[in-house]
């Protein structure tokens, strides 16, 4: 699996203090709050299950399948509600957290989705932003790293479901999609 990785973009150690960085800053943010933490599946699992440690307060975790990839390296536009909230957003302070925002379709649906449900205060929290694939107008509340208009993969994020239990992030080799 490793040697299908050209490059390692950011170690587990980079995550690690990135993510403690974010926690802390949302600790400080919602400490008088009982905020609504939304982790978007399946890319956002790794980054919300080390995040939410980070943050020192009582929260409620909650979360959405939503799909606009399928096994493509190419965003169809389309996003596919695969499973719901749980928890109405009415009045509540929400933080979504994802792995990527490419295109910002996934995103921009979402963020209109939890609004009209009535949310008091969106935030928008991503691990990684890769602004060159930008279609929809969006710019997030906080980034960890911006990354480069190449294919990243680990740490949640996958291709073709594959990848998404590296602890790290990398680029993964061309020759690997392109056999596919
Ligand atoms: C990936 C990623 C983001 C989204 C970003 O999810 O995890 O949720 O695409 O792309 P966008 O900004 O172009 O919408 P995907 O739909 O592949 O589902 P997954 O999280 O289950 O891999
Ligand atoms: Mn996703
Ligand atoms: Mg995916």
């Amino acid at each position: 699996m490793h040697n299908e990785i050209e490059k390692v973009l950011f170690s587990e150690n980079e995550l690690q203090e990135k993510i403690k960085e974010i926690g802390q800053d949302l600790t400080k943010e919602y400490n008088e709050c009982f905020p609504l933490v939304i982790g978007v599946l399946k890319g956002a699992l790794p980054f919300m299950s080390d995040v939410t440690k980070r943050i020192d307060i009582h929260l409620e975790i909650d979360f959405m399948d939503v799909s606009s990839y399928g096994n493509s390296t190419v965003s169809s536009g389309e996003v596919k509600i695969i499973k719901d909230l749980d928890t109405t957003v009415e009045g509540r302070d929400v933080i979504i957290l994802e792995d990527i925002i490419d295109s910002g379709v996934t995103l921009n649906y979402l963020i209109s989705l939890i609004k009209h449900r009535g949310a008091k205060s969106l935030k928008i929290v991503t691990l990684l932003d890769k602004p060159a694939g930008r279609q929809v107008d969006l710019v997030p509340d906080t980034v960890g790293f911006t990354v480069p208009d190449e294919f990243v993969v680990g740490y949640g994020l996958d291709y073709a479901e594959k990848y998404r239990n590296l602890p790290y992030i990398g680029i993964l080799k061309p020759e690997v999609y392109k056999e596919s």
